[in-house]
């Protein structure tokens, strides 16, 4: 009975605020940001760099601390890249996300042990974390009944 209630009230308030219902962990403009970053790269240096990059296996293990190497690492990307117009948006939504997982992240080696990679690869590990984190977390905002936005 409680439980049908609370179902119907996260129906309509998703159905209200739309994606706002979502968990904050679904980042659903990420892959699009990341694929703007890459077109942004100067053509010559897009294999230049060594940014420590983690895999989805350490996302799993160390889902926080693997976001903020993300955000950390990003940083030192565009730099190298001289990417401006961007600003530091996409490492700050990373580094915000990974304060919402509850996980400990003790037992969590340090970003600097992590395999360093060119800025290619970084991304397009990047981009399968965050798809990863997606098919996790943007779940609720697909619901099958309703296909008004889609
Ligand atoms: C992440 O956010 C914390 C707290 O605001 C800040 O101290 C830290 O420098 C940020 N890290 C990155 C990589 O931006
Ligand atoms: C990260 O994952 C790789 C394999 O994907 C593994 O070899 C490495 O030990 C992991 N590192 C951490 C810090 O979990």
């Amino acid at each position: 009975m409680l439980k049908a209630q609370v179902a119907l009230v996260s129906v309509f308030l998703c159905a209200a605020v739309s994606t706002r219902a979502v968990d904050r962990r679904c980042l659903r403009e990420l892959p699009l940001q990341i694929s703007q970053i890459w077109k942004s790269a100067p053509v010559q240096r897009r294999t230049d760099g060594a940014l420590y990059t983690p895999t989805t296996e350490n996302y799993t293990n160390c889902p926080g601390a693997t976001l903020r190497c993300f955000a950390a690492e990003m940083k030192v990307l565009m730099k190298e890249w001289e990417i401006t117009n961007v600003r530091l948006s996409l490492s700050n939504a990373l580094n915000k996300t990974s304060r919402r997982f509850q996980q400990p992240d003790s037992d969590c080696l340090h970003c600097e042990l992590l395999q360093e990679e060119n800025g290619q690869t970084f991304l397009e590990r990047l981009t399968e974390v965050v798809q990863m984190m997606n098919s996790q977390f943007c779940k609720k905002a697909a619901p099958s009944k309703r296909r008004r936005r889609g």
